[in-house]
């Protein structure tokens, strides 16, 4: 009998396309001078750690595709279309061509049904896959030799609270884990979203211009701090319990629920996480971190 699946590794992997364009792959059409190299060395540094570790598929869940009713997943084995970032179409029109582990997918909707959410598959495969799943998916492996599974962002923290959300966000992880379980795989995990999200509204003429790039302010900085200390100390169940002011007095994109259901899946770890870079794109917080959940844990938790 195979062995029953487990999450691998679980990564925060924020989405800033400006880290896709610096890179200058062959797949988007816009061309940079380099630029916000101390997250593109964290995401190398991912890279490096993925080559070691022996995993069957990408499991993502991206703050752009938002979706009102439920959480959806895609659920046709291959998409393959030109994505075009809506604020930044200057630096992210990317041709992409993934494919799905639709088994998974379903399985995850299944789970989550059971456990009292709303589930859709987006099976349609003329249907525009959102620029957060590409680029976090792009920087952790650029030769898309993986399937992926793409979980689109409820809007529970919006229409309702950011306390009923986080509920359905660690819900809708647990599902993701069990699922996993199930299936037999052997999953990565990547969490989309930025932390401090306030932004700067003017771009710099040259958009890589570093002179130009810091925390937008200090209290964001701070709170970003803070939350990067908590996860190195394993105090995840403590960064929970601080989300929701986080969320609001951060602008965090957190309220996305990326993390939250990351966490989740990972039984909210009280283990060390790496933090593998951190770094301001148009003075956003953005870190790169790391989990490695132990072989019994992920089963353990709630
Ligand atoms: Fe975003």
């Amino acid at each position: 009998m195979a062995p029953p699946g487990r999450i691998v590794a679980g990564f925060l992997a924020p989405h800033p396309p400006h880290l896709v364009y610096a890179e200058n792959p062959p797949q988007n059409e816009a061309v940079a001078q380099g630029g916000w190299e101390v997250l593109r060395a964290g995401y190398a540094q991912v890279r490096q750690r993925l080559a070691q570790v022996d995993y069957d598929t990408l499991v993502v869940h991206s703050p752009h595709w938002k979706t009102v009713t439920g959480h959806h997943l895609l659920a046709a084995p291959h998409f393959r279309s030109l994505s075009v970032d809506p604020i930044f179409p200057n630096l992210f029109r990317y041709h992409y061509d993934l494919s799905v582990d639709v088994e998974l997918a379903r399985a995850i909707a299944a789970e989550g049904q059971d456990a009292g959410l709303v589930t859709q598959l987006m099976e349609n495969p003329d249907f525009r896959v959102d620029y957060g799943t590409i680029t976090s998916c792009h920087l952790v492996n650029p030769e898309w030799d993986k399937p992926i599974v793409a979980i689109s962002s409820n809007r529970a923290n919006f229409y309702f609270s950011n306390e009923v959300g986080q509920a359905e966000m660690l819900a809708l992880g647990v599902a993701t884990r069990r699922a996993i379980e199930r299936t037999g795989r052997r999953a990565v995990l990547l969490a989309s979203n930025s932390l401090s999200h306030r932004h700067f509204t003017v771009e710099p003429e040259l958009p890589e211009d570093m002179s130009a790039e810091h925390p937008y302010n200090n209290n964001q900085y701070q709170w970003d701090m803070r939350v990067l200390e908590l996860m190195r100390a394993g105090q995840c169940r403590q960064l929970l319990e601080i989300m929701p002011d986080f969320i609001e007095q951060a602008v965090s994109e957190c309220k996305d629920g990326s993390l939250t259901w990351l966490l989740g899946a990972l039984g909210v770890p009280d283990y060390p996480a790496t933090v593998h870079a951190y770094g301001t794109v148009i003075g956003t917080g953005n870190a790169v971190v790391q989990w490695d959940p132990p072989a019994a844990a992920t089963g353990a938790g709630t």
